[in-house]
């Protein structure tokens, strides 16, 4: 009831800006809020609808407009959880907290997968932000059996990881740019072991990806397939996006907050360059939008008449934020700048779900996969946990200063 009201404040806020022509901007501690508390609500409803379905977590709508649960071995399953463990540090009732454990004790079974290379998304969102939170020892060593399971997907000719395993007619090795986030997972899991190995595999990752993957214009390829001989790449293509040579919106934010994590992992001058460029490419894209949400593709010929991909939006914003506090300046002022408005933006009626509506994820109007026709227009478990994740960067950041 408080937020239908809070929500319908929101609107009348931004009508009366149309109509008298006024800039009239809401509070941004005020668009955090409202953001948070939807998200909250939308994850209770969520977390009860599922709570009898042992092992299921949410994934997105079917086109029938019902829910699509996965299961642990989906490369979804840790979001969830971690957005649990993110509401609940923002607002630690106990019902959050009983359900940030109950979704991740249901990732376990992920922490022996080979056949894999998400890992870190499954396990270090759910489990790393619930140790991050909990200290809890058992998370740890769930995490350490995962890493190891994860190194077993590098190849020490390539100096990469492994992503996938279909497709083997075509490609030799596929690298694809969404694996850069794996690292943190990686370099966490060193400093929690002592054990190099698992930060000297993701700089190398890092350094083989740096090269290889990213034009002139820091644009990146999706994949990047290597020759296992030679370790040289023989093919740059792409599987989501529009065409090899094109920029897939999700993609170019992967390797955004891929490079910003492992500037702030290694301190290296060279990942701070990489971030900045990419960081660069994508606020100065002249085919970025107005509200700063891309396009499924930075080059789909049917911009503007084409989806949008707010979970491109909701993994920029939350690198962004990142970037703004590691390099500061005039750069790290347009980049905060930069994310506010996607913030604020996803924050709108025009992306964000009405309590009790979108079956429960907060986040509408994502693209998972288009030219494979699924996941169009819909909300995405991972739009969600980036969002949210956004949010209490920007809480945080706000309520310091
Ligand atoms: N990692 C898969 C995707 O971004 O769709």
């Amino acid at each position: 009831m408080k937020l239908s009201t809070t929500f319908i404040v929101a609107v009348t806020l931004i009508v009366t800006a149309c109509s008298t022509g006024e800039e009239k901007k809401e509070p941004l501690s005020d668009v955090i809020e409202r953001g948070l508390s939807v998200a909250t609500q939308q994850s209770v409803l969520m977390a009860k609808e599922l709570e009898g379905e042992e092992g299921r977590f949410p994934r997105t709508i079917k086109p029938d407009g019902t829910l699509q649960t996965s299961d642990y071995g989906w490369w979804c399953s840790g979001f969830f959880p971690g957005e649990l463990w993110y509401l609940y540090e923002n607002s630690s009732t106990p019902e959050l907290k009983k359900y940030a454990e109950m979704y991740t004790d249901r990732v376990e079974p992920a922490k022996n997968m080979t056949n894999t290379h998400d890992l870190g998304f499954m396990l270090y969102c759910s489990y790393g932000n619930g140790y991050r939170i909990t200290q809890n020892p058992q998370y740890k060593e769930i995490m350490i059996t995962g890493a190891h399971s994860l190194a077993t997907r590098y190849n020490s000719t390539v100096c990469a990881i492994r992503s996938w395993d279909f497709n083997k007619e075509v490609w030799q090795y596929p690298v694809i740019i969404d694996n850069m986030m794996n690292l943190e997972f990686f370099t966490v899991m060193s400093k929690e072991t002592g054990d190099q190995q698992f930060y000297e595999i993701a700089d190398s990752h890092a350094k083989k990806t740096m090269n290889h993957h990213f034009r002139p214009d820091y644009s990146s390829y999706h994949v990047v397939s290597y020759d296992t001989i030679t370790g040289a790449p023989h093919a740059q293509h792409t599987h989501q996006g529009y065409s090899h040579e094109s920029a897939w919106a999700r993609g170019q934010a992967w390797g955004l907050y891929g490079y910003v994590v492992m500037a702030r992992e290694t301190g290296k001058p060279e990942y701070f360059e990489q971030a900045r460029n990419i960081a660069l490419f994508l606020m100065n894209h002249p085919r970025m939008p107005e509200d700063k949400v891309p396009y499924w593709d930075f080059d789909s010929p049917d911009i503007p008449n084409t989806y949008r991909d707010a979970s491109a939006a909701a993994i920029m914003a939350s690198a962004l934020i990142e970037l703004s506090q590691l390099i500061t300046g005039d750069f790290g002022a347009q980049c905060l700048a930069f994310a506010e408005e996607q913030i604020r933006s996803l924050s709108s009626p025009d992306y964000l779900a009405e309590p009790g509506t979108n079956r429960y994820f907060t986040i509408m109007h994502c693209t998972g996969h288009l030219p494979g026709n699924s996941e169009v227009d819909v909300p995405l478990t991972y739009a969600d946990y980036y969002y949210v994740e956004a949010l209490m960067r920007l809480k945080r950041l706000t309520t310091k200063n």
